[in-house]
């Protein structure tokens, strides 16, 4: 088996996180930075924008996220939701991922014909981009899960870091040391998923 589908089988769900990975946060910073540039991306658009939040300001996202679920979370729900939430808060860092909507705008006045489409490979780039970290991250042993508390936090988020206004959030990538490995998988039978014509 090749070393790739290794890396793929290995990227899971990890839930149970914690701080001590093995790269410190520059190192961190560095293959993504790298991995998100070789993402491809439609036309080379290039929408693809990460932030990375750190120490306090990692806990400020949960702290953030926790403050716009209590509105909307039944009161005798909301202790399991903030012992989820501090799961995430465990863990050494966030990286927000967004797409720069300015460029899909520019896209669509620039090529009419595919109007439509822009939007969707945007939502594509950014969803590969994203497993392409993790399975990125997931080769240095450090674990990560995918969260989508967008767009609830759409506001707060922006505000606290002063995020430009063309930028939409699309997913937030917890990461941490690996604490417990991820429960084996179950996989749908291959005949109903593939077809082959010759
Ligand atoms: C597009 C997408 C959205 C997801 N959203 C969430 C999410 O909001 N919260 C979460 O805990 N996991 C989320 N996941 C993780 C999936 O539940 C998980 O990848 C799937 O169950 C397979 O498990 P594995 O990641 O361990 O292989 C998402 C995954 C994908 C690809």
């Amino acid at each position: 088996m090749t070393t790739f589908i290794n890396s793929l089988k290995n990227r899971r769900s990890i839930y149970h996180l914690g701080k001590e990975t093995p790269l410190n946060e520059e190192q961190i910073e560095d293959i993504v930075k790298e991995v998100v540039k070789e993402s491809p991306t439609a036309f080379n658009s290039q929408t693809q924008r990460v932030i990375f939040l750190f120490n306090d300001a990692h806990h400020k996202l949960w702290d953030i996220t926790e403050s716009a679920l209590k509105p909307l979370t039944p009161t005798e729900v909301f202790p399991s939701t903030q012992e989820k939430l501090k799961g995430f808060a465990d863990g050494k860092g966030t990286l927000l991922f967004f797409e720069d909507t300015d460029i899909v705008k520019g896209l669509q006045e620039q090529f009419p014909l595919y109007a439509d489409n822009f939007p969707v490979w945007s939502e594509q780039a950014s969803g590969l981009t994203q497993t392409n970290v993790w399975t990125a991250l997931s080769d240095e042993n450090i674990g990560a899960n995918l969260q989508h508390y967008n767009p609830i936090i759409d506001e707060a988020v922006a505000k606290e870091w002063s995020i430009p206004s063309s930028w939409k959030l699309k997913a937030q990538l917890v990461i941490g040391s690996i604490k417990s490995p991820a429960l084996e998988k179950e996989y749908m039978d291959s005949t109903n998923r593939f077809k082959t014509f010759k």
